[in-house]
């Protein structure tokens, strides 16, 4: 029987969702669901045998109506994870609270620096000397819920925001699998204080490289 544990919503390209099925969790996806019934990445998800859903939010009157349409298709999965993976539809309070410490999204930048839909460019124009990408929580704060993890790229004097996303995307497909496996694996605390906290397995011997994940027990 399969193992099913998380699903992904996707909007476009979906090179983090191929990304994560390379690195052996497709067969722990549920389903992939998209907002977007042109969205390039749901070819991947055929590739790896998953099921896929098209919740088209033009056929929607409201947000809360699209999101309903969400959660029925969710929950009929059970998963213990909703994977966002260049999903961009803004989320409703109702569905983020439904779903609370269960939604992973991940950034272009090194949260809280550059929040919103432009990271790469805002990095390049602040002129900043690293940038990455980090993994976290959703909450109702715009790309500002707990950080689970986080890995760094340099920047150059020569990179535009085309060079500076590739080198954050490369990084993005390393990252994103190996917290997802992580967070299927351990058990995760948020403190009170929104740090996050993964137990470890004793044989976990992982090297982190790059990455800054929330601290290992
Ligand atoms: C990535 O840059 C990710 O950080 C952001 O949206 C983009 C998605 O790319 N949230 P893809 O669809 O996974 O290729």
């Amino acid at each position: 029987m399969k193992i099913v544990k998380f699903v992904v919503l996707i909007s476009g390209r979906g090179s983090n969702l191929h990304a994560i099925c390379k690195a052996g969790l497709a067969s722990q996806i549920a389903c992939v669901i998209s907002n977007n019934p042109k969205a390039s990445g749901l070819e991947f998800a055929k590739q790896f045998n998953i099921p896929t859903h098209i919740v088209d939010h033009k056929e929607f009157k409201s947000r809360e109506d699209f999101d309903n349409k969400l959660t029925n298709i969710i929950d009929l999965y059970a998963p213990k994870f909703i994977v966002l993976a260049g999903f961009m539809r803004i989320l409703s309070s109702w569905f983020i609270n439904k779903y609370t410490n269960q939604i992973i999204n991940i950034h272009p930048s090194i949260l809280p620096a550059f929040i919103g839909n432009q990271a790469q460019k805002d990095a390049i124009n602040a002129k900043v000397k690293i940038s990455g990408a980090t993994v976290h929580f959703v909450t109702d704060k715009l790309d500002l819920g707990p950080i689970i993890a986080q890995g760094i790229v340099p920047t150059d004097a020569n990179d535009d925001t085309t060079i500076l996303s590739e080198r954050i995307l490369h990084l993005e497909h390393q990252l994103y699998p190996f917290i997802i496996k992580k967070l299927l694996r351990h058990r995760v605390n948020i403190n009170p204080d929104g740090y996050v906290i993964v137990q470890k397995d004793i044989e976990d011997k992982t090297e982190l490289g790059n990455f800054y994940p929330a601290i290992f027990y």
